[in-house]
């Protein structure tokens, strides 16, 4: 997919990486040792069953959570967030959406204040009114949002598929270098769904920016991802190309993954329809 806009740079990477939370009788491993290598302008698809540490593992990589055993390396050189100014300069490069974005907002802020804050954060705070405008419409244009319809509204007045879509044009403004995209589709209507996906692949195409997006679903991850890594029980079981994976699975755990699918090109057919409804 589209691999003229990758390079072979290494963005994110980790050996080791392990989460348990709690001691003794109630310890939990939900993150068991894991090693990956993300390069830049990929799409990597983290696909496993509820359970299996995949928010777990973002939290990590975000810096969300601490790590309890294992290095994370970002572009090149060993993670320092030990620092509050240190993290904030890590959330520059990387971002997240998640799965409930009704969560990710703090409810008392306009949208134009989230909107606004992102533009500060990549030093905008000088620029003028005019030119923040400019910006904030550019970004809801994005995700066809519009601005003008946006100023003086609260999240909370949005359906949760709008939601979704401010979230990827605070994304769209913030410009990282990496977003973790943790089952962004999961709690809004089917035909939101497909719209965030394909906005998700207009970011990734027009930024060059690695996403690596987080599902249950192996059909969705087929559908949108360069490279894929099967999580079971906080281990990667497998990974590979989109095609090495699905269609030439080697773990049982992913050959279960995909039995459960009802059709893996499902996906495809929907979006041909949905090519052929637009144009
Ligand atoms: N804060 C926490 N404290 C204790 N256990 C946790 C915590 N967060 C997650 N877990 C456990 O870690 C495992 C992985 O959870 P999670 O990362 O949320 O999985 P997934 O996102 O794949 O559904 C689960 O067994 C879960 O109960
Ligand atoms: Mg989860």
């Amino acid at each position: 997919m589209n691999s003229e806009i990758m390079n072979t740079g290494l963005c994110l990477s980790g050996t080791g990486v392990t989460k348990v939370f709690g001691f003794g009788d109630k310890k939990t491993v939900a993150v068991n040792n894991v090693d990956f290598k993300f390069h830049m302008g990929e799409l990597i698809s983290i696909v496993g069953e509820s359970g299996s540490g995949k928010t777990t593992l973002v939290k990590m990589l975000l810096g969300l959570t601490s790590v309890t055993g294992g290095d994370i390396y970002f572009m090149g050189k060993k993670r320092d967030i030990s620092s509050h100014h240190k993290k904030k300069e890590y959330w520059r490069g990387i971002q997240a959406i998640f799965q409930d974005p009704f969560s990710s907002f703090n409810i008392f802020n306009k949208i134009d204040t989230v909107l606004l804050d992102c533009i500060n954060m990549r030093g905008g705070r000088r620029l003028s009114r005019q030119k923040k405008r400019e910006l904030m419409s550019e970004a809801c244009g994005f995700v066809n949002l519009k601005f003008e319809e946006m100023t003086n509204k609260y999240p909370f007045e949005l359906s949760g598929g709008q939601m979704q879509r401010l979230m990827i044009a605070r994304i769209f403004l913030l410009k990282p270098k990496i977003l973790l995209a943790d089952e962004p589709t999961s709690m809004i209507d089917a035909c939101s769904r497909s719209t965030i996906l394909d906005m998700l692949l207009k970011l990734r195409d027009e930024t060059g920016m690695m996403i690596i997006f987080i599902t249950h679903d192996i059909g969705l991850a087929y559908y949108i991802s360069d490279s894929v890594y099967i999580m079971e029980h906080g281990k990667f079981v497998e990974h590979g190309t989109a095609d090495e994976v699905i269609l030439n699975p080697k773990a049982d755990y992913t050959k279960r993954l995909i039995n459960d699918v009802p059709k893996i090109n499902e996906p495809w057919e929907f979006r041909k329809q949905l090519r052929k409804a637009v144009n």
